[in-house]
């Protein structure tokens, strides 16, 4: 086993910095000067650099590419006017990426790898990280199988790698959803709660019949009977009733957001009622009704809070209530972002300071 502490580092000649438009960043196409890159074999990590960012060479019997050994996580690096670069709660995306891995059969990722393999990475490319409003530089941490082999078993040989994208916001405009009542993203005991690759190749079909309509995303119900509430697109989903914050309970078909957690534990620091239960179609809709259903958002790494503001339910098309009415995101939204962006204390220690 190397020493990982000495993560050899090979650097760009010329740094394509300069030719990046960061005004006009769209979400994941633009890449940092360099990347990580880690191999796994006969039982143990056999290497680790950081390279200048490029293609792989791959064979074309690559087991990940045939049979989905794939995992990958998602977080963000943000500078603030001090010119400081934060990043939020790395530990937590390398603690749900190993229980992927668990999932998966793969192997769990040293943390000297994941953690201190993102603050090499983002100290070296820190010119990369956009100081605009909405920006980030979303870091890209993922693991595949590589062994060249047509056999249907786990992988003996694994590359994990981070990749950083200099990103503007992930949803230009708040969202419409449809409940969907057919298609499934996940099914009791599947991979639901890992972040495998998989999960968003079978999102796309249902997703994009609902873009042919002029619907954004999807919100996904559970597989059995299509009554309770799952996520919203790639992201958590929660909704204010009466005041009360409430988001689907963790469950093997619901991944444990980073961002879900951030969320809940920020609420209740504010004096908010949250809680973590099922919550039914007809609880949304009787809400909707009644005039208690204050606000309907997603949670996630990418997008943050994105605000729902109508809905498709079957031929029923729902408006809901507006932005500016929305207290609860709105409250814990700043928060959030003024933790991520060094601006208020830190209690929990989330921030990884460059
Ligand atoms: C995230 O919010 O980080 C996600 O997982 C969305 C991503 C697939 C772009």
């Amino acid at each position: 086993m190397i020493d990982t502490r000495q993560i050899e580092v090979k650097h760009v000649s010329e740094s394509r910095l300069p030719k990046v438009d960061f005004d006009n960043l769209p979400f994941g196409r633009v890449f940092s000067d360099h990347m990580l890159i880690a191999r796994y074999d006969e039982g143990e990590w056999k290497s680790v650099s950081i390279e200048p960012y490029g293609n792989l060479s791959l064979s074309p019997a690559t087991s990940m590419i045939h049979y989905g050994q794939s995992i990958f996580e998602g977080l963000k690096a943000f500078r603030n006017d001090n010119d400081e670069i934060l990043v939020f709660r790395p530990e937590s995306n390398w603690e749900r990426m190993n229980k992927s891995a668990e999932r998966l059969c793969m192997p769990a990722v040293p943390r000297e790898y994941f953690v201190e393999g993102i603050r090499q990475l983002v100290e070296l490319d820190r010119a990369w990280v956009p100081n605009r409003p909405e920006s980030s530089l979303y870091i890209r941490p993922f693991l595949f199988a590589t062994d060249e082999m047509l056999g249907v078993k786990p992988s003996e040989s694994y590359i994990f790698m981070i990749i950083t994208s200099p990103v503007g916001p992930y949803y230009a405009n708040p969202l419409h959803l449809k409940i969907e009542t057919e298609y499934t993203r996940a099914a009791p005991g599947g991979v639901g709660a890992a972040k495998a690759a998989g999960n968003y190749a079978s999102a796309l079909y249902p997703a994009k019949l609902a873009q042919e309509q002029g619907i954004d995303q999807l919100i996904w119900t559970d597989a059995k009977e299509h009554r309770f509430l799952e996520e919203a697109g790639t992201m958590n989903m929660m909704v204010v009733i009466d005041g009360t914050l409430i988001t689907p309970k963790l469950s093997s078909t619901i991944l444990p957001g980073v961002t879900r957690n951030s969320v809940l534990k920020l609420a209740e620091d504010r004096g908010i009622t949250t809680e973590e239960r099922d919550i039914s179609v007809d609880e949304l809709l009787d809400a909707h009704r009644n005039g208690t259903l204050q606000e309907v958002f997603g949670v996630g790494t990418a997008a943050t809070i994105a605000h729902v503001v109508k809905l498709t339910h079957n031929d029923e098309i729902i408006d809901l209530p507006p932005i500016q009415s929305r207290k609860v995101s709105t409250l814990v939204g700043t928060d959030l972002l003024d933790i991520k962006m060094g601006n208020a204390p830190d209690p929990y220690g989330w921030n990884m300071r460059i």
